[in-house]
C-alpha cells in the first residue's frame, strides 16, 4: 500500500477544514498531523481541539506525529480525538516498548519516529511491536526544510531489515519530500510520503494528484 500524507502544518489554518476537504477529494488517503510541544522541538503547533474538529469533517486516516517529550500521559486523549496512527519519537520515550503497547491498547496503530541522527538500531527490540516507522528526513520542528540525503540509505536499510524479518511495517518519510525526490524515496523502500509545503504551497488539489501519479506509477 502506497500513500500520500499531506501535512497540515503547511495548510491555511484560517481555512483548515476546506484545505483538508480539498486534499481528501484529490485522493489523499492519510492526513499527517504534527503536534509540537516547544520542548522536544523548538516550536509549537496544534493539539487536541484542532484534531477533534477536523475529525468531524474527514474520513482520511489521521496520522498523528507527536513531536513531544514524554507523550505517554496524552496517548489516550489523542486516540479519543480520532487518531488512527499515533507516532512517538524513540528519542522522547524512556520506555518505548511500553509506550507502543499503550498506543496499541487504544486500538490505534503504533508508529516510531527517528530523528536524522538516530540509528536504526534503536528499533531492534521493538520493530515487531511497531506498525509504522517514520524516518525524519529533516530535523523536526519546521516545514519547508531540505531533504537530508543520508535518509535514503537509512530507508533502504530499514526496508531490507523488514523484508528479512518478514514483518508488516510501513515506512513513512517526513521532511523535504517533493515531486522531485518522491520516486527516489519510494524506490529506497518507503511506502508513505509526508508532504507539507510540496502540497499546500500552491494548488493542493493538483499537487496531491501529481504525487498520486508518482505513487501509482
Ligand atoms: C517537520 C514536520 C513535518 C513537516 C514537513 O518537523 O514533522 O511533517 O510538516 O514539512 P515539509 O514537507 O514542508 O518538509
Ligand atoms: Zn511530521
Amino acid at each position: 500500500m502506497y500513500a500520500i500524507a499531506p501535512s497540515i502544518l503547511s495548510a491555511d489554518f484560517s481555512a483548515l477544514g476546506e484545505d483538508v476537504k480539498k486534499v481528501e477529494n484529490a485522493g489523499a488517503q492519510y492526513l499527517h498531523i504534527d503536534v509540537m510541544d516547544g520542548d522536544f522541538v523548538p516550536s509549537l503547533s496544534l493539539g487536541m481541539p484542532v484534531i477533534r474538529s477536523i475529525r468531524n469533517k474527514s474520513d482520511m486516516i489521521f496520522d498523528v506525529h507527536l513531536m513531544m517529550s514524554h507523550p505517554e500521559p496524552y496517548i489516550e486523549e489523542f486516540a479519543d480525538c480520532g487518531a488512527d496512527i499515533i507516532t512517538v519519537h524513540a528519542e522522547a520515550c524512556r520506555h518505548l516498548h511500553r509506550t507502543l503497547r499503550q498506543i496499541r491498547d487504544c486500538n490505534v496503530k503504533a508508529g516510531v519516529s527517528l530523528n536524522p541522527a538516530t540509528p536504526l538500531s534503536v528499533l531492534e527490540y521493538v520493530l515487531d511491536q511497531t506498525d509504522m516507522v517514520l524516518i525524519m528526513s529533516v530535523n523536526p520542528g519546521f516545514g519547508g526544510q531540505s531533504y537530508i540525503e543520508s535518509s535514503t540509505n537509512k530507508i533502504w536499510k530499514l526496508r531490507e531489515w523488514i523484508k528479512r524479518e518478514q514483518l508488516n511495517v510501513d515506512i513513512e518519510v517526513d521532511g523535504g519530500v517533493g515531486l522531485g525526490n518522491a520516486r527516489m524515496i519510494l524506490d529506497a523502500g518507503a511506502n508513505i510520503l509526508v508532504a507539507g509545503s510540496a502540497v499546500f504551497n500552491g494548488e493542493c488539489t493538483a499537487n496531491v494528484k501529481a504525487f498520486l501519479d508518482i505513487l501509482n506509477d
